[in-house]
């Protein structure tokens, strides 16, 4: 990870967020080569949901989120991380990402933390007008699903998808750009006919790890994983999250949820109409009904299939499946120097500077009676080139006649 870091920022593709004032943790900023990557990964993504399919529709809804949205969504009541404190080294930590140096008993009792960020909305700031940035895009699509369907006459099953930021006060924000506090995610809302949303989410599973593969990310390298029911979203009836070896560990890259009805059923008016199957808040704000009608007249809430994907997360895959480190003769060049040195004939240095020609001209100046070159060649055919100061002659030699002319030449 620490070498994928340090080969981002020095080409340009992640920064870290306002580093000129010592940073601010969780956030990172996308350099020109990575707002470029970013863009691509977007685009494959939105060309794959809403170009490809007729039956999906875009969205870009507004991060500022009126508070009674994440109320009926049950995310003010729920969707929060248990935090712990350690009386010895004064921390923070989420329960169950405490390092091993915080010992059990120094811990405090864990309390629970809504990831959720709030900011004042308009020109008094005492509290009393706020809203809340996003922590998923998927509610604004559940509150724009009937101005959707209204707009292009769409009929389940149908999806809207959005990609856009979201927002969590992470308590321990890690590894890289994995786990931020603001980050972009892709998400599909796929509504269907209750009864046939099992079978949709094993064809979404199966569609979005072929997406995965042509973003270059092989699907032997994801592993599924049924998330158990003591560790589902409050609205998930069942979710399988596409498992990834990123350079920290195995992790979610993705998950793809089973939502049911819950989400539309809570933000409708009405909802005694519904049959309405989950247990939702009785709503007393909204001023729409979210929900179709069948062909007998009756009404039924579309139980909605959700895959969703972050961004960074994804480019961390992607980048860590195309991360290769090449040795470009470093090792054999040190076994070289070193079998040199061992003859006793001086000191030998080991140079790795980009211009050979002008490394040649410098060692002129000061002496150097001979330079050897090891080059990707030289991995392949097991040879070097010798430089020799008083003629300048460049000769290819194997290796193991190295011992023998440099015995000669320094002798
Ligand atoms: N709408 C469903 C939802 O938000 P989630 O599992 O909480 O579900 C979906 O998030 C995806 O968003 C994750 O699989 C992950 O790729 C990404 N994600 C979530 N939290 C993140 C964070 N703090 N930093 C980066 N990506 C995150």
């Amino acid at each position: 990870m620490d070498e994928l870091v340090a080969l981002c920022k020095r080409r340009g593709f992640i920064f870290q967020s306002n580093e000129v004032y010592g940073g601010l943790q969780g956030v990172y900023d996308f350099g020109p080569l990575g707002v470029e990557l970013k863009n691509n990964l977007k685009n494959a993504w939105w060309e794959s949901m809403v170009y490809e399919n007729d039956d999906i529709e875009g969205l870009d809804s507004s991060i500022l989120t009126n508070p009674l949205v994440l109320k009926y969504s049950g995310h003010e009541s729920t969707f929060s991380d248990p935090m712990v404190d350690c009386k010895s080294c004064q921390k923070r930590f989420r329960a169950d990402q405490v390092p091993p140096e915080c010992k059990k008993e120094d811990l405090t009792e864990p309390r629970q933390f809504n990831l959720m960020f709030k900011t004042n909305v308009g020109p008094i700031d005492d509290g009393s007008s706020f809203a809340y940035l996003r922590p998923e895009t998927a509610q604004q699509i559940f509150t724009n699903f009937k101005n959707v369907i209204d707009s292009t006459s769409k009929q389940i099953p149908f999806g809207i998808a959005q990609i856009g930021k979201a927002f969590r006060n992470e308590i321990t924000p890690r590894n890289f750009i994995f786990r931020v506090r603001e980050f972009e995610q892709m998400e599909l809302e796929y509504f269907v006919e209750p009864g046939n949303d099992e079978q949709s989410l094993d064809e979404w599973v199966q569609k979005r790890l072929n997406w995965w593969k042509d973003q270059g990310v092989p699907i032997e390298k994801i592993e599924l994983y049924n998330v158990p029911t003591d560790e589902l979203a409050h609205y998930s009836k069942k979710t399988v999250d596409l498992m990834y070896m990123f350079p920290h560990g195995l992790e979610e890259l993705e998950g793809i949820a089973n939502r049911t009805d819950f989400d539309l059923a809570s933000h409708s008016k009405k909802q005694d109409e519904l049959n309405i199957t989950s247990n939702v808040e009785k709503n007393k704000h909204s001023n729409s009904k979210m929900a179709v009608q069948d062909k007998k007249g009756d009404w039924i809430v579309p139980y909605v299939i959700e895959p969703s994907a972050g961004v960074e997360r994804g480019i961390l895959a992607v980048l860590n499946e195309a991360f290769v480190k090449e040795d470009l003769g470093v090792t054999l060049s040190k076994k070289v120097k070193n079998s040199l040195q061992k003859l006793g004939l001086g000191r030998v240095i080991l140079e790795n500077t980009g211009n050979i020609g002008k490394g040649y001209r410098r060692h002129d100046e000061i002496g150097t009676p001979m330079c050897i070159t090891v080059d990707f060649e030289s991995i392949e055919d097991s040879s070097v080139t010798i430089r020799d100061r008083d003629s300048m002659d460049q000769v290819r030699v194997k290796i193991s006649e190295l011992a023998e002319i440099y015995k000669n030449k320094i002798k």
